[in-house]
């Protein structure tokens, strides 16, 4: 019959481990019709044991439309998740919304209404239909008990669950927390492995061609959820998981899409793009006629394959030039790859142990986060998710799909020119023996284990509390030189240009590999001459959701600003001398760890060489699904 929906849960196929329920019915739709979002509610009353509820949401993206529309319609099929108690064998209560959406833009619901849905491993259906209103009633009673965040409100539209002025719990995330998860792609909220990774950067020279390649690519694009889900699964059985594959757009990729204008992301740098004579100036970036060929030209997209294995990343990576067609074209390729110290900690080409303090959105990571250190909280390491999500315009429905803006840019090291620059302020120093080591952590703000030199004067305490501090206790630099690297990229309160909780807007979520093979051992001492200049260097890569106030403003106002930090108003501290871009002068270090005597030295030499990047967005699976 057409334009109905089902009228019952077809069957309850099965009850997963953490009280999840497969749901699956039928929906044929009239000609116009596409279905926009399914919300399905399903809970049992303490009266009936023990209270549990669920909730799920479908969106067209799941869904065969053109299907529903033949004789007979489609099948939906769901996961509704246990949001409160556990859901088990026995009489719950159920019902569905759908919500359909005509040619001309108007909507239609259509409600499931069944009682009594007996949930089981066999599928034992106990249906007896209801009407409407007694389902309503009976559910604001339930949802008023189990306090379901949720409830259909008196208009009868769900509420909206997913709030990205939060962290998120992804083990409970219910309702539109869920869908946006389900939706999201890895490596966002939480790093995925990319020990080995290939980024490809490529050109559309067709737009059906474009958005057919993508559409076939987002099957092999891990959802956040699979991620994290993978990850508990091999804590639990060791079973490794998939390969990551990401993919973002160019402005210039969503025009040769024939993205309408109106739905492209509209960060203004992403808009301009990194080649832009505006970006260039803000960024103090060298011209783009320097930067390596790939950079140069103007790049759609850029796809990402990553994982533990050489082979597996291989493996993957041939998946997708497979669905490479002919007017596409591969402009370049990076590889990544993972270096490591002799503790086996991934560490960057300087020697230095990298990848240690990271903003963190997940309720489960914070956790973790608070276990692992010991004594109070000094800094916090939560963000909310609005830090780094945004809603991707382009998707079926914004409101769940959401995206990330995604900076790419490839960082070239002269290890000798940096090394020899740490051996030169030693000697500057007058730093001798062991001491010696302090002269790179000035300039980094850590030593090469990863241990805090605003902690302590020698290595060798990399890990307790590695994200746990800030420099309240070295307002002057004495122990940590204003200027060391993480000092400039996050000050921790201690920037003296806005207030500490502004500051943390500014905070990005770094996912950067190295690149390059090395034939010296970079974690071990060596003399300067035996170490590369070029051909090695990182692949810096951070999501953020406004370029403007993370990316842009770090690289910009602190990085390449020598007045910064600046906490006691005093002499201007120089540029970071890792990254800064721009005049280097003198810098003010000193010689003892924490006493007042300080030395002026020559200028550090710049090491880092920016060989290309570009600005993306990593639209969420909807939108590539639906292309
Ligand atoms: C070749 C270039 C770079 C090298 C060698 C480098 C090296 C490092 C190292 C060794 C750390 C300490 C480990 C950690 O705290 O996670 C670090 C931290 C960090 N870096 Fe870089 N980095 C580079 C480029 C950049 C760029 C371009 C940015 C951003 C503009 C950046 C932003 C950060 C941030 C935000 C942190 C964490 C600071 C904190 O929260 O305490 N880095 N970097």
């Amino acid at each position: 019959m057409r334009n109905s929906v089902g009228g019952q849960f077809d069957r309850v196929l099965e009850i997963e481990a953490r009280g999840g329920v497969w749901l699956h019915g039928p929906l044929e739709l009239a000609d116009d019709q596409r279905l926009s979002k399914l919300y399905v509610w399903l809970w049992q009353t303490p009266g009936n044991g023990p209270g549990g509820a669920a909730t799920a949401v479908l969106d067209g993206a799941h869904f065969d439309n053109a299907a529903a529309r033949g004789a007979g319609g489609a099948e939906w099929r769901t996961r509704a998740d246990a949001i409160h108690g556990e859901l088990r064998a026995g009489p719950a209560i159920g019902m569905a919304l759908a919500i359909l959406r005509r040619g001309n833009g108007s909507t239609d619901s259509y409600w499931w209404s069944d009682s009594n849905i007996r949930l089981d491993h066999t599928g034992v259906r106990g249906l007896t239909t209801d009407v409407n209103t007694k389902l309503a009633e009976a559910f604001q009673a339930a949802a008023d008990t189990l306090k379901i965040p949720s409830a259909v409100s008196t208009a009868g539209a769900p509420k909206d669950t997913l709030e990205l002025d939060n962290t998120l719990s992804w083990k409970t995330a219910a309702g539109n927390a869920a869908t946006m998860l389900e939706h999201l792609q890895a490596n966002i909220l939480r790093p995925h492995v990319r020990e080995h990774l290939s980024v490809l950067f490529l050109r559309f020279g067709d737009r059906a061609e474009g958005r057919t390649f993508l559409r076939k690519l987002a099957v092999l694009v891990k959802s956040a959820r699979k991620h994290l889900q993978e990850v508990e699964d091999f804590k639990t059985t060791g079973k490794p998981g998939t390969s990551y594959v990401g993919v973002g757009l160019t402005h210039a990729g969503y025009a040769a899409l024939g993205v309408d204008a109106r739905r492209i992301p509209g960060d203004a740098s992403f808009t301009r793009g990194m080649k832009d004579p505006d970006s260039r100036d803000k960024l103090h970036d060298p011209p783009a006629s320097t930067w390596e060929p790939p950079y140069r030209e103007e790049i759609d997209a850029v796809v990402l394959v990553g994982d533990a294995t050489d082979g597996g990343m291989a493996a993957t990576r041939d998946e997708v030039l497979d669905r490479v067609t002919g007017s596409i074209t591969v402009l370049g390729e990076e590889t990544g790859l993972g270096q490591h110290n002799g503790s086996g900690a991934g560490i960057e080409h300087f020697g230095y142990v990298d990848g240690l303090s990271q903003p963190l959105f997940l309720d489960e990571d914070i956790e973790a986060e608070k276990d692992n250190t010991p004594g109070a909280l000094v800094w916090d390491p939560r963000f909310h998710l609005d830090r780094i999500l945004v809603k991707d315009p382009a998707a079926p429905d914004p409101d769940v799909h959401c995206g990330s803006y995604f900076v790419f840019r490839k960082l070239e090291q002269n290890v000798r020119r940096f090394k020899q620059a740490e051996n030169d302020l030693a000697q500057a120093l007058g730093l001798s023996g062991g001491d010696c080591q302090r002269a790179g952590a000035m300039l980094v703000g850590r030593f090469r284990d990863g241990t805090l030199l605003t902690v302590q004067r020698t290595p060798g305490a990399p890990l307790a509390g590695s994200n746990n501090f800030d420099f309240s206790a070295d307002a002057n630099g004495r122990r940590c030189p204003l200027q060391a690297h993480i000092r400039t990229v996050n000050p921790r309160g201690s920037g003296g240009m806005e207030l500490p909780a502004a500051e943390r807007m500014h905070i990005m979520a770094r996912r950067g590999q190295t690149y390059g093979e090395r034939t010296d051992d970079p974690g071990i001492d060596l003399p300067p001459s035996s170490r590369p200049t070029g051909g090695v260097g990182l692949l810096f890569m951070a999501f953020n959701a406004d370029f403007g106030q993370q990316f842009d403003f770090v690289q910009e106002r602190w990085v390449n600003n020598p007045g910064f930090p600046n906490p006691n108003g005093g002499a201007e501290p120089g540029l970071d001398p890792v990254i800064g871009l721009g005049a280097r002068k003198e810098g003010t270090y000193f010689p003892i760890w924490d006493a007042a005597a300080s030395r002026t030295t020559a200028a550090t030499p710049q090491a880092v060489t920016l060989k290309g990047g570009e600005y993306f967005f990593m639209p969420s699976l909807a939108f590539l699904r639906n292309l």
